[in-house]
């Protein structure tokens, strides 16, 4: 296979279950705001986009997700999530650690000033691949090595923005999201 091509899929593989994660929470919303309304200084802690169901619901989807493709697609790749029972944890910190990076992004937008939904270039399509890296770089530091080599980094890298801008329109569209980024 071209490695290119091969490079690019692994990269989808592996990140599978943090896309998912980000994609559930943002499809299911939810109501109970995790800062519960609190601000700091003139903005909302978090804001109204970060709930407690939108957190429980997409950090479910990913590593259920991510425990299927294990069990049941990873004879189709070479890569998978490593060993019972680590492989749990691996996909742990793919799945919660999208959310923490959400959270952490919109954190970092209200100190900015930036009201809810308001466009942050590269941090709204990276944020959560940057907390499962964080997590993972963490919590299963060998399997992160092992498993993304500088060029999957670099796919990843490009492929998620184009793939999150392109989940987003389509949320946008149907309804599930108030702005298409
Ligand atoms: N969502 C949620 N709970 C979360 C994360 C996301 O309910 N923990 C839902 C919200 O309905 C949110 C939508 O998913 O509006 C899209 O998420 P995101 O783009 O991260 O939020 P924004 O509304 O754009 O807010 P922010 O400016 O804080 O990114
Ligand atoms: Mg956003």
């Amino acid at each position: 296979m071209n490695p290119i091509i091969e490079t690019v899929i692994v990269a989808i593989w592996l990140m599978l279950p943090t896309y998912i994660t980000n994609a559930s929470a943002a499809f299911f919303g939810g109501k109970t705001p995790i800062d519960s309304g609190i601000f700091w200084g003139k903005n909302r802690l978090l804001g109204e986009g970060k709930t407690y169901e939108g957190l429980l619901k997409g950090f479910s989807c990913g590593f259920l997700f991510g425990i299927f493709q294990h069990l049941f697609l990873s004879e189709y790749i070479e890569i998978n999530f490593g060993l019972f029972p680590f492989f749990l944890v691996t996909l742990f910190c793919l799945s919660a650690g999208a959310m923490l990076g959400d959270v952490l992004a919109s954190f970092i937008k209200r100190r900015f000033g930036l009201k809810r939904g308001a466009p942050l270039p590269l941090v709204d399509q990276l944020d959560f691949v940057g907390g499962a890296w964080l997590l993972l770089f963490l919590l299963a530091r060998d399997w992160f090595i092992e498993a993304f080599s500088l060029d999957v980094i670099i796919a990843v890298i490009i492929i998620t923005p184009l793939l999150h801008l392109f989940t987003n329109y389509i949320c946008f569209k149907i309804g599930k999201k108030r702005v298409p980024w």
